[in-house]
């Protein structure tokens, strides 16, 4: 009982989360400095107020050394139209230096800006001052002169508890001067360490510690847009259109869209950048004749030559009206950063959903920063498309630390040492736990560092006790080091890509321990994935079936996202019905085919709290073992099924042409029965012999599903069926696979079946057909092995089992504790001995305990069919 209220509860946890996660409030930096220099009123922009230095605010204190104090200096002729904060200046005479503190509430990554604007006052021309400054140590610039109005903009880490802005004067006649200053805290995120990729003639690299250097700020685009001013950005920022530095403007043509973008947890947020920047685009020109043609949109943006730059590349599909139809190239210096991107998969089947990339660019490189996109060859012709919605250019300053500078705060060496002692502690502690637990138990198979986890092979019953693994531990078991998926795919030969899908390549390998595995590469420096690709991991850890193809591991060193699963020789089904010259398949082996792919399914729908929809179930998506036994793959990026009261998911189309569900289709509503449909196509490919689509048939042909099930509508479809195949299947078992497909294939899902009515319905018509093999005469008889002695198995009937359901004229259904799975299976088959109960027809699914992530019960269906044996 109590367990099945928690199933309840947990989806309904799932979406307040998700609710919770959309309405997210606008950011608030925790440190706010913004700083009119010079003044001593406080003034007013864009609803944020810079406070005058010359009020002596307790958060500033403004040091100097004695002989050249500071100097206030205001503009004589202010214009009339500009903020006010540019009407004063702060002038640092020649003979020191001045410094501006602040204190700092939250360490991490912090923007300074310096606004300039060169007046003329007194006895100071501020276009002729020159100057350096620095911050907190780090040297910003050197010999600055500001013949017109400037703002620079600085990212850098603040790993102390105040920040330091410190002004030098430079030069004989040299004086410095600054008319305002702001110093605020920025996301975290902002700038990150992993997936940054240095791009070079040299090829790419991983490019570390980007969040230790200071960047400044030099392009900040709106592709496509309009000028953003701070008021439009949670940052501030300002972005200006691209038009200046587009090299064909013929080539490039505004998009924009009305909706705001489908911000992610793990990708792009408004703070790296605002809703505008996603809503507009330059996408490929095409109105010019040259609609078919291959061409790049390109854009300069000049720089100053042999220093470090970051290429932030911000994306947003505001052109496809549906999934996986955008595959585009990037190069940044004519060097390709990426190769057919495919913002689809990125943002993990989400349209409109903000991501972006970054790239750093050589010391080795002179001219001007040239962005390009253009169409990939994955594209069809007419949907051959490219965008940009955004760029940033960064310099990376040489962030050498000069002089002595500026000393981290002793409350974080203390803090550091005390953190220190207690992680210390806590390595000690547990090793002597660990000490202890190894002793208790024996130590379990361990060898270099991960445990390939394989299917267990057994019973449909004992396997299902091995699906919930423990989920934390197990994890860590399933990493493998990068270096040994180089090994197993000899570096990623070419020869041995057996597949590749919108997530990337497939290849075979082989691990040291000679274990074969099928090793799915994800698209380099896909960062914003890293968190549904972990979910991934953590979901596909759990999964363990018999007729699902299970992960052996995972990689996810240096930014790579690698899943290695079992390796299955026979390769794809698809191959063994038409088409490849392969060996025909018996009626019989088809039958176990599509029982197998069916339990895989019917557990994927069932076996969890949520169920899993495949969303992509075909031909090539059921793998044959060695022995022909059918699993079930790809499920990897399935969506989870529908949430509370919901009965649907509502996404967008993804899915194989031909296998589409029509309902999913025009509703994008997605619910387990759209896998119904697909399979129906399946079971018709595996009678028929021939493609799902085949667009060189006759009209009527073309889609097999219309035209099969024409056929039988008419009760012709024998006509139609795979002629290897004639003379093979009984009348009865034909006539139940064929319904079977049929009613799978219903326009409407509740018309459907569910996954478990056509395992049952599929396992009939093996079972016709084998009883009728076997003995024709003795219908009844079929289904009972010697080995189940009735008297013996009906004293094993556990007290605690209870039946639910026992409605139907087909099927039975029990729940019991999970211990005494099988016996209640036997059980069962024993008590209704007398009926024509079907082997292995218990259907078992889980009751989950979410809070202990433990199974509690398993629910048993046990099939038979009315006969003379009643
Ligand atoms: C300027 O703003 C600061 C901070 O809000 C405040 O403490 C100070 O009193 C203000 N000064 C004037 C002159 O309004
Ligand atoms: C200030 O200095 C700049 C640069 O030297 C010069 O072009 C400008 O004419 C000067 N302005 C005045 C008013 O002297
Ligand atoms: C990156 O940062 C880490 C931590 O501060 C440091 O240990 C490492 O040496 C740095 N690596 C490089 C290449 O700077
Ligand atoms: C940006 O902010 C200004 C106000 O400063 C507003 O008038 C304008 O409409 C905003 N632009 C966009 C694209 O939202
Ligand atoms: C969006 O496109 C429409 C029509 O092309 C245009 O009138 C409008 O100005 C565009 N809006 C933006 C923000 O670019
Ligand atoms: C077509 O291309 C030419 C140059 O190749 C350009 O001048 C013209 O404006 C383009 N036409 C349109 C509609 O973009
Ligand atoms: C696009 O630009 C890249 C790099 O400059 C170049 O290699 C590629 O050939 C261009 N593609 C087209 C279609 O012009």
């Amino acid at each position: 009982m109590g367990c099945q209220v928690i199933i309840f509860l947990s989806p309904l946890l799932c979406c307040c989360c998700l609710m919770i996660s959309l309405v997210g409030a606008d950011f608030t930096p925790v440190d706010n400095y913004l700083i009119n220099c010079g003044s001593k009123s406080n003034t007013t922009i864009d609803n944020r107020l810079f406070v005058g230095d010359l009020t002596k605010p307790r958060f500033l204190s403004l040091d100097s050394s004695p002989k050249s104090s500071p100097i206030s200096l205001s503009d004589p002729n202010p214009s009339p139209n500009l903020p006010t904060i540019y009407n004063t200046a702060r002038v640092f005479p020649r003979g020191g230096s001045a410094t501006y503190r602040v204190s700092i509430k939250k360490v991490g990554i912090h923007l300074v800006r310096l606004h300039f604007w060169p007046f003329n006052s007194q006895n100071y021309n501020l276009s002729t001052a020159v100057f350096s400054a620095s911050v907190n140590g780090y040297s910003l610039f050197h010999g600055f002169s500001a013949s017109k109005p400037l703002l620079r903009e600085f990212i850098l880490r603040v790993n102390s508890d105040d920040v330091e802005i410190v002004f030098t004067p430079e030069g004989e006649l040299g004086f410095g001067f600054v008319n305002g200053i702001e110093v605020i805290s920025a996301p975290d995120n902002l700038i990150l360490d992993y997936g940054v990729l240095s791009i070079g003639p040299n090829g790419m690299k991983e490019y570390k510690n980007l969040s230790y250097r200071v960047l400044e700020s030099v392009h900040r685009i709106n592709v496509g847009g309009l000028k953003l001013t701070p008021f439009n950005d949670t940052l501030w920022r300002t972005w200006i259109p691209d038009d200046d530095y587009l090299v064909l403007q013929s080539a490039a043509k505004r998009v924009n869209s009305t909706h705001t973008p489908n911000y992610k947890p793990s990708g792009a947020s408004r703070e790296i950048a605002p809703d505008n920047v996603y809503m507009t685009a330059q996408e490929m020109n095409k109105d010019n004749d040259t609609a078919f043609a291959d061409f790049n949109i390109t854009w300069n943006f000049p720089v100053i030559d042999h220093v470090q730059y970051l290429v932030r590349l911000h994306f947003c599909d505001i052109v496809s009206i549906g999934l996986n139809q955008l595959y585009f190239n990037v190069f940044v210096n004519g060097f390709m950063a990426y190769k057919d991107l495919d913002l689809s998969t990125l943002t993990f089947h989400t349209l409109a959903s903000p991501y972006y990339v970054d790239f750093i660019v050589g010391m080795d490189h002179s001219g001007p920063i040239q962005v390009s996109v253009g169409p990939s060859s994955l594209s069809t012709t007419l949907k051959k498309n490219a965008i940009l919605n955004g760029v940033e250019i960064m310099k990376v300053v040489n962030s050498k630390v000069t002089g002595t500078g500026h000393k981290e705060q002793k409350v974080w060496v203390v803090l550091g040492s005390v953190l220190v002692s207690i992680a210390v502690l806590s390595v000690v502690l547990l090793a002597v736990l660990l000490m202890l637990k190894c002793r208790r138990k024996p130590k379990p198979a361990e060898s270099s560092g991960w445990t390939p986890l394989r299917a267990p092979i057994g019973s449909f019953y004992s396997r299902v006790t091995e699906s919930v693994a423990s989920p934390r531990n197990g994890l860590n078991g399933l990493k493998i080091p990068f270096e040994e998926i180089l090994f197993a795919t000899n570096n990623f030969d070419r020869s041995l890509i057996i597949g590749s899908g919108g997530f990337g390549m497939v290849y075979k390998g082989i691990l040291r321990d000679g274990t074969k595995v099928a090793v799915k590469r994800g698209m380099p420096g896909s960062r914003q994935g890293l968190p549904e690709f972990q979910t991934e991991i953590s979901v596909l850890s759990k999964i363990r079936h018999r007729h699902l193809v299970s992960m052996v591991g995972y990689c996810e060193e240096q930014s790579e996202m690698i899943l290695a699963y079992e390796y299955m020789e026979k390769g794809p089904l698809k191959k063994h019905l038409y088409g490849s010259g392969l060996p025909a398949l018996s009626w019989k082996q088809r039958l176990d085919i599509c029982i197998g792919a069916a339990r895989g399914l019917h557990y994927l729908h069932t076996g969890f709290a949520q169920g899993i929809i495949h969303r992509d179930v075909k031909s090539t998506n059921i793998l044959l073992d060695e022995s022909y036994v059918a699993k079930v793959a790809d499920f990897g990026l399935s969506r989870a099924g529908p949430c509370l009261d919901q009965t649907h998911v509502s996404t967008g189309v993804k899915g194989s042409f031909g296998y589409l569900d029509p309902e999913y289709f025009r509703r994008q509503q997605l619910t387990d029965k759209s896998d119904v449909y697909s399979f129906g196509v399946v079971l018709l490919e595996v009678l028929c012999a021939r493609p799902a689509v085949d667009p060189l048939l006759a009209r009527e042909q073309v889609n097999l599903a219309e035209w099969a099930l024409e056929f039988q509508e008419k009760g012709l479809l024998e006509e139609i069926i795979d002629p290897q195949l004639k003379g093979q299947i009984k009348p009865s078992s034909l006539k139940k696979f064929a319904d079977t497909a049929q009613k799978c294939l219903a326009d409407y899902s509740v018309d459907r079946p569910t996954m478990g009515d056509v395992l049952w319905n599929l396992e009939y018509a093996l079972q016709v057909q084998e009883s009728q093999a076997t003995s024709e005469t003795n219908e009844s008889s079929v289904t009972f092995t010697s080995e189940l002695s009735t008297n013996r198995v009906v004293s094993h009937v556990p007290s605690n089992v209870q039946p639910i359901e026992d409605t139907s004229d087909e099927k039975l259904e029990v729940e019991a504790p999970i211990d005494d799975l099988v016996t209640t299976a036997q059980a069962f088959k024993a008590c209704y001995g007398r009926r024509n109960l079907l082997p292995n027809s218990g259907v078992a699914s889980m009751i989950y305990d979410v809070e202990s992530n433990q199974e509690r019960a398993r629910r048993v269906t046990v099939l038979w069919e009315h006969g003379p044996g009643v």
